[in-house]
Parts: structure tokens; sequence; C-alpha cells
């Protein structure tokens, strides 16, 4: 419910438990004046305090300079004493910067306008409120969106900025969103990492000056995430206030959070201002991406289900989002580059005996590339290697019931291909330099709409040729040096953003022309797993690595914001290949459970005590693969705070069925076993588990006591079903 009371100029803003609220003080200037717990009236101004004056004089008439500094701006902007960080900056044609954004109109409609271009939240049965903001000495409007999926408790908001002048002008910053808040938060979460340890959750605390969560890397990166949420101090799994903003971009983001001299916090997200600079002419206009926001007095595992009830709502798309992901098998930890027609017919006979359904020829099928060194660009198949071409393996692998899906890497370009020979100049470079390598490659120039449209024939023909019904999209390298031999100098700023449109564009055309394929998107692992790419797959290659052991790290954080579905996990070798941890074949099974499965190694050469577990492994995948896909998921324990053991568990949305997951990771001698208190029971309905009754208030609020586990590594899964 979206309500304007003129009399009070008051917007508010309800979702089923929570109110957002936004007032127009008398001079037309926007401004945070709550967000939290549901208010039952539009009697609110009050709270946004511009009667008081403490030192610094803040009412207007008065100084304008005094105010602005004090204000709680709803979407602050630069250069006119507005000093905290603020969402947008523009630079005039007379190379002046500084803007005073005043409310000029709004309108409340049913459903959403599409964001152009880019990614967004579908609208089906929500409201939304735009605020049209205006500076007529630029010549800018910026329009704020916010539309309130009331089921979910969240409120996505974007803006966008228009030149209504007859003179070009040049946005240096343009954030999508920004919160201001006033209550009790002192902390932060947020999710970070590096290669093969993907988005482990960190919390800390938040103190005077600032705090930047960010990428310059043309990505999210596997080192930052989209993504903050701002707690309160007693906040835990259960309980406890959470403010949460992920961006819906998948390039360069900043996440600012400021303490300011009145106590008050502010956080921003955004597009990252650095090597950022839009040109815009008269009469055009620039979207920011969109923000998914919540709040929730119910602790993380409250703002977990608020997310994954969203994303698998209003951003998975569609046609995955409930169906049955295929088990796979890949084969670029089984092969690497060593492979041809006959190794995949090998691994797909053995593996279609086993109960795998999907047979992915990873990296190294195309050009002259039998290392990372070379042909990325040359999307051709290399018929030495896949001997008779592309439709004849697809037909083999078919013929065993297997489905077929390949990798791409449609971004890049190696130096050594004749793509590059043939268009040096489509690389990203520097002028009068040589562009910089990163794994032998360079990045292909996507402002050039000829690169773009060439890529995608290429992908266009590869999928056409034969029966191929699943695409990993691979992105190995991060973009530096991000300047195009195409665009003029005022433009240069754009080459990133440009990026990030263009990947969009491509996949958006390829869903499109292919609406059965199954694409899963990967980024040298997880660099690129953000609410933006999970609008065209359903599903993200999570990490290279899939130790189990640092899985349940990268899966807790991943879980915190993403469906389980949305999480590509897989069981791999022994020792692991990344950091050569022993651990056994069915814990690596449990941990994978709890996403979309499947296989990384090559199942003709593993023991054959563990080719013999398979067939049982994909049965427990499928028997709880609904489950998994449809339930509410909780946080339990977590091996990454008490060293020891990790525990989470879904349950189904009618509260009839669960899967516990339990995994000890080190043993302790002469303890007692682990007393667990599961979340998310019907409290009054009696379970069955192992063929004992419990109450559901009992497992919830006494706990259950978890079977005696002996040796490091050991994994459980429970399964807890209606009691007859
Ligand atoms: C990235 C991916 C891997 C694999 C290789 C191939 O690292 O994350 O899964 O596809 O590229 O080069």
């Amino acid at each position: 419910m979206v309500i304007y009371d003129s009399s009070k100029r008051v917007f508010k803003l309800d979702t089923e438990n929570t109110s957002y609220v936004m007032g127009v003080t008398e001079e037309g200037y926007l401004g945070n004046i709550y967000y939290g717990k549901k208010a039952d009236t539009t009697d609110l101004m009050y709270a946004m305090r511009i009667d008081e004056h403490p030192f610094t004089p803040a009412k207007l008439p008065g100084e304008k300079i005094g105010f602005m500094d004090r204000f709680p701006s709803e979407y602050p902007f630069d250069g006119t004493g507005d000093f905290h960080g603020n969402c947008i900056n523009i630079r005039n044609h007379k190379g002046q910067e500084g803007l005073e954004l005043k409310v000029q109109s709004h309108n409340i409609y049913t459903g959403k306008r599409k964001i152009n271009g880019m990614p967004s939240a579908r609208g089906e049965g929500t409201m939304s409120l735009d605020i049209v903001l205006s500076d007529k000495a630029v010549g800018a409007e910026v329009i704020l969106t916010y539309t309130v999926y009331e089921e979910c408790d969240i409120i996505t908001r974007s803006a966008r900025a228009v030149n209504v002048s007859d003179k070009e002008f040049y946005i240096t910053k343009a954030l999508s969103a920004c919160l201001n808040l006033e209550t009790d938060v002192s902390d932060i979460l947020s999710l970070h990492g590096s290669w093969a340890r993907e988005r482990h959750i960190q919390r800390s605390k938040i103190n005077y000056g600032s705090y930047v969560i960010e990428s310059l890397r043309g990505e999210p990166g596997h080192q930052d995430h989209p993504f903050i949420a701002l707690l309160s101090e007693n906040c835990n799994k259960e309980s406890g206030d959470v403010y949460a903003m992920n961006l819906v971009y998948s390039g360069n983001f900043i996440a600012r959070v400021q303490k300011d001299q009145f106590d008050r916090v502010r956080a921003s997200i955004g597009i990252n201002p650095e090597h950022f600079c839009w040109k815009l002419e008269g009469g055009q206009e620039f979207e920011m991406p969109e923000v998914i926001m919540q709040y929730t007095c119910k602790g993380t595992n409250g703002m977990t289900n608020n997310f994954h009830n969203f994303f698998r709502k209003y951003i998975l798309p569609p046609r995955w989002t409930d169906a049955e992901r295929p088990v796979l098998i890949n084969n670029w930890e089984a092969t690497y580059f060593d492979f041809n027609d006959d190794k995949l017919v090998q691994i797909a006979e053995e593996a279609s005996k086993l109960g795998i359904e999907m047979l992915v020829m990873d990296d190294g099928w195309f050009g002259h590339r039998n290392l990372d060194n070379s042909s990325l660009g040359d999307w051709y198949v290399n018929e030495e290697k896949i001997k008779g071409g592309l439709k004849k393996l697809v037909d083999r692998v078919n013929a065993l019931g297997m489905k077929f899906g390949i990798w791409f890497e449609p971004e890049m370009i190696s130096p050594d291909s004749d793509l590059y020979r043939e268009h040096p100049e489509w690389a990203l470079a520097l002028d009068g330099r040589e562009p910089g390598l990163c794994r032998t490659q360079y990045v292909l120039d996507f402002s050039r709409h000829e690169v773009v449209d060439y890529i995608y024939s290429r992908l266009y023909e590869i999928l056409k040729s034969a029966n191929i019904e699943y695409v990993k999209w691979d992105m190995n390298r991060p973009l530096a040096e991000a300047a195009s031999l195409s665009l003029p100098a005022d433009r240069q700023g754009e080459v990133l953003h440009r990026h990030v449109l263009a990947l969009y564009e491509l996949q958006e055309r390829l869903v499109t022309d292919f609406p059965d394929l199954l694409l899963e998107n990967c980024s040298g692992g997880g660099a690129r797993f953000d609410a933006g790419m999970l609008y065209y797959s359903p599903q993200i290659w999570c990490s290279d690595n899939a130790d189990p052991v640092e899985r349940l790290m990268i899966q807790e954080g991943t879980h915190l914001i993403y469906p389980l579905s949305t999480t590509g996990t897989h069981v791999a070798d022994s020792p692991n290949h990344v950091n050569g941890r022993v651990t056994p074949f069915d814990t690596r099974a449990d941990v994978a459970l709890t996403g979309t499965f499947g296989y990384e190694l090559d199942v003709t050469r593993i023991a054959e005590e563990e080719r013999n577990l398979i067939p049982a492994q994909i049965e427990k995948y499928k028997k709880y693969r609904h489950l998994v896909q449809t339930g509410d998921y909780y946080r339990i324990a977590s091996f990454r705070e008490n060293g020891r053991y990790d525990s989470y568990m879904v349950v189904s949305k009618d509260k009839d069925k669960a899967v516990l997951i339990y995994v000890q990771v080190v043993t302790d001698s002469n303890v007692l076993t682990k007393k667990l208190k599961l979340y998310g029971l019907a409290p009054d309905k009696k379970y069955n588990i192992d063929g004992v009754e419990y109450l559901g208030s009992t497992l919830m609020n006494v706990g259950y006591i978890m079977k005696p586990l002996r040796g490091d590594f050991q994994s459980v899964v429970v399964e807890i079903n209606p009691a007859e």
C-alpha cells in the first residue's frame, strides 16, 4: 500500500509488517522520516526533526547550508551543503557541480515500470510510487521509484536522471538509494572473500566515519558483494532489527555506511562513481540499477526468508524457478583441457548408468584451445578434438538418454586468436599501450555494438547447430584499462557501465531466442553471483572450490540472501583440487544437496566404492530437490562461528516436512552430542524423526539431540516427516 497524505505532506509505503515514511518540507525538500515496524498514522512529520535547534541552525528560512548539513535527505545531492555520502552529482556544461533537488510531483500507480536495459524485479500485484525531483537551474530531474512487495516485506527502489535542458551535462555520481537511520543500529553485515572462498559472512561495528564496500573490477568480484545490512546490537538469527539493501547490478558498485556527528547512520548503494562519468544530452535519461530493500525485526533468518521468497517470485526466470534442474556432470576438474569426443562420451556412458542427467562440456572445445592461453573469441568447434563436429557428439550423448550443455566465455578475447588478429581494436585498451593480460586474455570492448552483435551471432550459430540444453557463461578476469578506442574523450567514463548493459542485452537475447535453455552464470567460480545475473540465469556456479568444508562457509554466506536453488553445488574429487583436503565422498554429496546438484570429477576413474555410492546420492538429492527448491531455509549453527560444526534446515511451506543437514567438521572426544534448536516448524504439529514423535514446539524450544558421529568431516541428513 502506498499513501500520500497531502495535509501532512507525508508518503507512507506499507508492507505486511513494515512502513517506510518520507516527508516533503515546505520548501520542497524530500526527507526520510522512518523505516521500521508498521506505523499506523501519517502524522509523523515531527520525526524529521527539522524544528530542532542544536548548535547548527537547521530550520528554514535561514541558512540553507546549515539546514542541508542536518537534513535527512531521501536522495542526497552533492555540492549544496549535504556533506555526507551523497547519491548524485552532476557537472553542467560550464564545468560546475552542485545540485538542489526539490519535489515537483508524484504519481502512485499499480504495477511497476520496467527499468530500461537492466534487470529488475517483476511487478505483478504491486503498487509503485514515482517522486519527481527537479533542479531548474541545472535542468535536471531525478525520478525516484518505489515499489512495494507487501507479502515479502520488501520495497524496491531505483532512480533515473533526466536532462530536461537543451545542453549536455555529465553525471559523475549516480547511486540508486540511500537510507537514513536514527535507530540503534550498531553492526554491519556484509559478504567478502576471494577466489575459492567467496561470500564469507562478516559482521563489523559501525563507528564514526565511513565504511565502504566496493568493487572496481568491472564485476562485483570474489572479494566484495553488492549487499549491505545494518543490524541492531542484539540481532541474532531469530530476532533483532535488520535493514538490508541488495543491488541488482553486476558491475562496479559501492555500498557506504556513514555515522555522522549526530549519531545518525546513512547507508547508500549504487554504481561506483570511480571511473564513471555519463554524458547526458538534452532529452536523454540515465537509469540507475534497482535496490532490493527490507526491514525485519526477525533477525537474519527473517531477512533470509524475505529475500528467498522475493527472489523466487520476482527475480528468477519463471521458466526455471520451480522446474527441476538436471543432475549434471561437468568435465572441467575431470579432464581440464585434455579431452576429445570419445573421452566425453566415455564419461557420459558411465554417468548415465549412475543416474546423472546431463553432460556439460567445459572450456577447451573451440579454436585451438588446449590451455588457457588461446582462442577466446574463436567460437568454432575444434574438430581435432570433437571429430565430426558438435552435432555428432551431442547426438551420441543424447542417445545415452543424457542432455548436453556447453561452456562459453563470451566477453573475452585471447591475443592468440583469429578474432584478435583480425580486430585488435576490439579489445579494451588504453591508447598507445598494449593491453594488460590476466589469465592470458583481454576483455572485448562491449561499448562497440558490432562486437556485441558478432559475439551473439557466434553463440547463436553454435546453439542452433545441435541439441544444446544448457550454457555455462563464464567470465574469468576483471576489467582494467577500461578504455574504448571507439568512444570520444567525454564518453570514456561510460565504458564499464556500457559493458554491463551489453552483458544484460546479450543474456536477454539468449534467453529470448532459446526460451528453454538453462543458463548458468559463472565467473572464475562465484565472482559474479548477484541479483542482476539471477534475473537471466536461475543458477550460478558458486565457487571453483567444491571442498565441502570451504563450501559450508561459501554457501552460508550465499544463502543468507539467495535461494538454495540458485547455487551451483557439485561433488568434486578428494583430495580437493584447490586446497588438498581429504573428505568422505558422502559428506561432499550431503553438502552439495542444498543447491543444484552435480559432479565435477571423472566418473570413469574414481574408486569403485565411490562410484557405487553415486546412485544413492542422486536418489537422495531427488528426494529433497523439491523441498530444497521451494521451502524455507533456516540457519541453525555456523562452522564459521563455532569452528566445530555446521547445521541448517529447510521446511516446506505448509510446515509438514523438513530436512536437516548437520556436518561435524571437527570431532571432539568424550563430549555430549549436539542439541540443536530447530526453526520454522508448526509448534502444535507432531513430527516423526526416525520413528520418534516430537511436537514442533519441542523441537524448536527444547531441541533435537543429534546422533553421535565418529571422526572429522562427517555429515547426516535428517528427514523430518509429519507423524501419522
Ligand atoms: C572458470 C570456471 C571453471 C571452469 C574454468 C574453465 O575458472 O569457474 O568452472 O569453467 O573457468 O576455464
